[in-house]
């Protein structure tokens, strides 16, 4: 279970997955998605959610899976309705105040039930994340009702109602922490937080948009499930994120593949598993190009704890061959430089 014990002490082996490692690139999840064309029935189908889970699995040999599911069955649930249209993306209802608040448990079973079966079936080897979208990041979605470049609309609703902002990150932290719990408890051993739009938000949001929600989900975790680490990507953070990790006092940080590596390193503290960061379109490019990155990344992060995954998740046009050449690849890394490794503490809250 090297995906679990990075988090506990040093490891000679880098724990390897991939954000979207399941999806449209794989002929048999568009082969499984033609018999349910609506995605978020799709989420909530135990048995489709199982098959999906289990496809990158039979062709790469990774070291963990991560359930299927979305970051949006959390408003679902709440019931903010959210349609995923071909071409389009998601598209939700409009944003009201007086939603399901506290009462996600029951319309979100069908995960944990999908949970409770993959871990059956899953090697125990293989570790089983859980996710959910941080708040700011839900908010997004809930406020602009769709995806956006830039999602202007849910700031602009952030900086003209301040205090509402507040509370539906409030709520929202609330119902992530217990989407989580629910998710360890059935089953998962890894938990990843999604802060896809952190990259939004002006330096003087920071803490009451993205820090305060963070801290109070990774202390309530530590808390109640204290050996099922959290990692957070907080995608676009840039030169903010060692004083986020400080902040936040996470055990893991998934990074973009525009960070700049070599700046970061030595502001990041050694006990912080790093996560990332190759770019998707390198896995589309294949070849030299892709193989070169990966001989670089291990490189660089050669004395630190580094799971090996993209900087954001993977993209349909991407060959699945490119993925198993790298995933053999980077096994071949492992053993042909081993870590070489001081004794450490080992990471505390
Ligand atoms: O394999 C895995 O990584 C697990 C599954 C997973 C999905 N979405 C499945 C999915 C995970 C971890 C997510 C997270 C997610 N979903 C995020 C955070 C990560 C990121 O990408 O920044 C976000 C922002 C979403 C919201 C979302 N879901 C959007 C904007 C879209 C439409 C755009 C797109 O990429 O299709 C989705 C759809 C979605 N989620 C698909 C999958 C496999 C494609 C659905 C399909 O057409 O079959």
């Amino acid at each position: 279970m090297n995906l679990v014990t990075i988090f506990e002490k040093n490891i000679p082996e880098i724990p390897c997955w991939f954000m979207r490692q399941a999806g449209r690139y794989l002929p048999e999840y568009q082969a499984l998605r033609k018999d349910c064309p609506d995605f978020i029935q799709f989420c909530f189908t135990p048995s489709l959610v199982k098959e999906a889970t289990f496809q990158p699995l039979k062709r790469y040999d990774l070291d963990a899976a991560i359930i299927f599911s979305d970051i949006l069955v959390l408003p679902q649930a709440l019931g903010q309705s959210v349609v995923f249209e071909k071409n389009f993306g998601p598209r939700l209802a409009p944003y009201t105040e007086s939603l399901q608040w506290g009462e996600t448990e029951k319309p979100l079973e069908p995960v944990y039930e999908s949970i409770k079966m993959v871990r059956e079936h899953l090697s125990p080897n293989q570790a089983l994340i859980g996710f959910a979208g941080a708040p700011y990041t839900l908010a997004c979605y809930m406020l602009e009702g769709k995806s956006s470049p830039g999602f202007s609309q849910a700031r602009l609703y952030g900086f003209r109602h301040p205090e509402a902002m507040e509370s539906l990150l409030k709520r929202l932290t609330e119902e992530v922490i217990h989407h989580l719990r629910k998710q360890a408890e059935a089953g998962c051993n890894v938990l990843q937080l999604f802060e896809s739009w952190a990259g939004n938000v002006p330096d003087g949001y920071g803490e009451p948009w993205l820090v305060r929600p963070a801290r109070q989900i990774v202390k309530a975790l530590k808390t109640t499930h204290p050996h099922v680490p959290l990692l957070i990507f907080p995608k676009g953070l840039g030169t903010w994120i060692p004083e986020y990790i400080k902040q936040t006092h996470l055990q893991g940080i998934s990074l973009g593949s525009s960070e700049h590596i070599s700046h970061l390193l030595p502001h990041i503290p050694e006990e912080v598993v790093i996560q990332g960061t190759l770019d998707p379109h390198l896995l589309v490019a294949g070849g030299q190009a892709m193989l070169q990155e990966v001989d670089r990344l291990v490189g660089l992060f050669k004395e630190r704890r580094y799971i090996f995954n993209l900087g954001h998740g993977i993209v349909p046009e991407t060959p699945p061959e490119h993925v198993d050449i790298l995933v053999n690849y980077l096994k071949t890394c492992s053993k042909k430089e081993p870590k070489p490794y001081p004794p450490r503490v080992s990471y505390s809250a």
